[in-house]
């Protein structure tokens, strides 16, 4: 990746630099619906959303926001709003259905397909190949508590790469390893719904292997220009006294949500200090010699996604939990302030911790915010507008704590809001709208909020007038 030159900010506002990058993002399951076309099988949120109870309303991802049929008119918003990126993901159970064996070509057409839309209205694509769809049949075969698991997606990451390896320069493996783990199989809130500490921790060994392997693929595939990444939640913590006890608190989750893949993707080790806290849980032996060198190989840049912080302190929470047995020692105390339909405080200082914490722990190493925005419940008035003022006062602060984070010598090479569309919002079904282009999911209409003209404003200036 070059490096983006500096441009000075006027007195009027927040100037970012040249080149960089002003995407959206979107994830394959949450907007492309068709689940049944083309040969597409059941993924593990085909299988869980039918679970009663496990999404609120009983809503699936079956039509979504059936971008599968009107991925033109979207990319075609996109060029509206002027966005330089579009970050989506690959649906694993419509390229490889059994996750095995050969492609079906169909399904990989719909990506060729995206992609040549895109390029054709001048947008960088930016592929993410694995983003919680994982094939059922996998998840049968034992999911990613299993070592296999990492070797099907190592190979599923190259029938992907020589597809569009010609055509897609910015590649990602994983979305958010962390929730996939431990929401997947920790506290079973995502699917396949497992509650088993160890499960989860063997989950996150082996989504770290499976990027680390596919890391390999991709870059034995790929022109050499190719940007290859990771994206992680990483958790912005505060301990909620200045006491050595809450600070232990931070620690904890500190390992298990974001030092538990930092570590062996940055510096080929495992936290200690986790391994000492879970020898109850496990002795780790699922980690084997030489894993953690195919885990540290070298990449392009890191994505952060960030949406809210935690503040932590010595207590207990619930179980079953996302935390390992952390949930033992540490409660959660919700911030004050604002807060958004999700229930997530307001609060971009969190997004500006983390990014210059990376700046110190993670010297030379690009980063990306590849997703930040909010969901809110936004309808469209009797003359059909969305109005989103708080969308837009939550997006106007989180993009100045990343100016800021710049200024202060992060190198922050580009900003993804999620999310282009309202989608299925996981566990909360469609009832929480984080697009900045509303739809309505009877008529599958698509309006643009006041947000989207407002992020098409900036895109325009390079930044934020004041
Ligand atoms: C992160 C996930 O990657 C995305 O799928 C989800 O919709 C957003 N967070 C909002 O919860």
């Amino acid at each position: 990746m070059t490096a983006v030159d500096a441009r000075p900010d006027t007195v009027a506002g927040l100037r970012f630099p040249t080149g960089f990058r002003w995407g959206t993002a979107t994830a394959a399951y949450q907007i492309e619906g068709a689940a049944t076309e083309g040969g597409r099988t059941e993924s593990i949120w085909d299988t869980f959303s039918r679970i009663p109870g496990k999404v609120r309303n009983g809503d699936t991802g079956d039509i979504a926001a059936d971008h599968l049929h009107r991925m033109p008119q979207d990319v075609a918003l996109m060029k509206d709003l002027g966005v330089t990126d579009y970050r989506f993901s690959v649906s694993w159970p419509r390229v490889q259905p059994t996750g095995r064996g050969p492609a079906v070509e169909h399904g990989l057409d719909f990506y060729r397909r995206l992609v040549d839309e895109l390029l054709a209205a001048g947008i960088r694509p930016v592929a993410t190949l694995y983003h919680w769809d994982l094939p059922q049949e996998l998840e049968d075969a034992g999911g990613w508590p299993e070592r296999d698991t990492a070797q099907r997606f190592a190979d599923y990451a190259g029938l992907v790469a020589r597809a569009l390896g010609d055509r897609v320069a910015t590649w990602t493996t994983l979305n958010e390893p962390w929730c996939a783990a431990f929401l997947g199989y920790g506290n079973g809130v995502h699917a396949p719904g497992r509650t088993s500490d160890v499960a989860a921790l063997r989950a996150a060994h082996h989504l770290n292997l499976a990027h680390g392997s596919a890391t390999d693929v991709l870059r034995s595939l790929l022109p050499a220009s190719a940007e290859v990444s990771l994206t992680l939640n990483l958790h912005a913590l505060r301990p909620l006294a200045d006491t050595p006890a809450d600070h232990d608190a931070v620690r904890r989750i500190d390992a298990v949500a974001n030092r538990l893949f930092l570590d062996p993707v940055f510096h080929g080790r495992l936290p200690q200090d986790l391994v000492q806290d879970t020898a109850a849980v496990t002795d780790w032996s699922f980690v084997r010699d030489g894993d953690l060198e195919v885990v540290s190989a070298p990449l392009d840049s890191l994505g952060i996604n960030y949406y809210s912080p935690s503040v932590v302190s010595a207590g207990a929470s619930e179980s079953p939990s996302p935390w390992a047995g952390a949930e033992k020692h540490v409660a959660f105390t919700p911030a004050d302030g604002p807060r958004t339909a999700m229930d997530w405080p307001v609060d971009a200082d969190g997004l500006y911790e983390l990014l210059t914490r990376l700046r110190d722990d993670l010297p030379g190493l690009p980063l990306m915010v590849t997703e930040n925005g909010a969901a809110y419940d936004d309808y469209a008035d009797p003359s059909g507008q969305v109005h989103d003022p708080e969308r837009v006062a939550y997006l106007d602060a989180h993009l100045s704590a990343v100016h800021r984070a710049i200024g202060d010598g992060v190198d922050v090479r580009g900003y993804f809001l999620w999310s282009l569309l309202d989608n299925f919002e996981w566990a909360y079904g469609y009832g929480k709208r984080f697009g900045i282009v509303h739809v309505d999911f009877a008529s599958q209409r698509r309006t643009p909020k006041d947000s989207a003209r407002w992020y098409a404003d900036v895109i325009a200036r390079g930044g934020i007038d004041r």
